[in-house]
């Protein structure tokens, strides 16, 4: 199993957007997929449509218990795609959170669950876009960080600064034995200006001379309607726009191509046709 958090200093850089569709082209290739909601404002929660009329329980009873229950757990309409909701709209969670000592493991080892670890190939984590207790434990249960990067001067500068200061604050975690998963950066929402591309490739020189601990990925999400519009679809985008003409690939292999550098070992395998558990069968 591997986990993934998708995390930003920033807000509104599109990380639900990609947490959203990376997990269900990840269901879709054939690995079972657990999307975990971690942010208090809702949206991941209700991007695709639930096969249940209303969630049991959520994100609060995963955290206050410290571990993962059936009832935790909502199936989507998707094949493979699960998820816990965030059902703490006035934001109690993070309070609550902070108060406890070992606020930075708790959802780390709700994760090591059999009902997790036994279930899925896969746990994506979507978090808020502002520093806080929810988004450490978040950072601290993943394996690998992905972070969004949109390429504009301010944020490119707030992402370094941001990105800087969460990893050195977590350094910490690291001196108490838990292993920090390294960062890998996407540029994402990339227009075709030549000013979008100037500051791309600044972003990769930055990050090449500041941390060893964060790459920046080869593949690049355009900035395109069909992510938009898949959204309001509530369908992954990689099967609302499965191809493209013109000089902006579609949604389906910029997601796959994505999917492939964050795990190398699914290169070859695409969404519906010789999926993953067949190829290991
Ligand atoms: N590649 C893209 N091209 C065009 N629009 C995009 C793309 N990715 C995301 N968006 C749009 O950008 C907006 C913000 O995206 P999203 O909600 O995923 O960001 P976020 O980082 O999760 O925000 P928050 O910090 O508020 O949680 C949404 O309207 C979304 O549809
Ligand atoms: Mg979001």
């Amino acid at each position: 199993m591997i986990k993934f958090t998708i995390t930003s200093t920033k807000g509104g850089v599109g990380k639900t957007t990609l947490t959203a569709n990376l997990g269900a082209l990840l269901a879709d290739m054939g690995l079972r997929v657990l999307l975990i909601d971690a942010d208090v404002q809702p949206s991941l929660s209700k991007y695709y449509p639930l096969s249940a009329t209303k969630p049991v329980a959520g994100l609060t009873e995963l955290m206050v218990r410290g571990e993962m229950t059936p009832a935790c757990i909502t199936p989507t309409i998707y094949r493979n795609l699960d998820l816990v909701v965030s059902d703490d709209p006035e934001g109690h969670l993070p309070h609550w959170l902070m108060n406890r000592i070992d606020r930075g493991f708790r959802l780390r080892v709700a994760l090591q669950s059999p009902l997790v670890a036994d279930a899925y190939d896969c746990v994506l984590i979507d978090t808020q876009g502002a520093v806080g207790s929810l988004q450490d434990a978040a950072v601290m249960a993943a394996d690998l960080l992905i972070s969004p990067i949109t390429p504009e001067i301010l944020s490119a500068r707030e992402f370094r600064d941001g990105t800087m200061e969460l990893l050195h604050r977590l350094e910490a975690a690291r001196a108490l034995g838990v292993p920090l998963g390294p960062m890998k950066a996407v540029i994402t929402r990339q227009d075709r200006t030549s000013d979008a591309r100037l500051i791309a490739s600044g972003i990769r020189e930055d990050f090449a001379r500041l941390s060893d601990r964060v790459c920046v990925l080869e593949t690049v999400v355009p900035h395109a309607k069909a992510y938009k519009e898949a959204a309001t679809l509530r369908v992954p985008v990689h099967r609302h726009e499965p191809r493209r003409h013109g000089v902006t690939p579609s949604a389906y292999a910029v997601m796959h191509e994505l999917a492939w550098e964050l795990i190398p070992g699914l290169r070859g395998v695409h969404a519906g046709l010789n999926s993953f558990r067949e190829r290991m069968a």
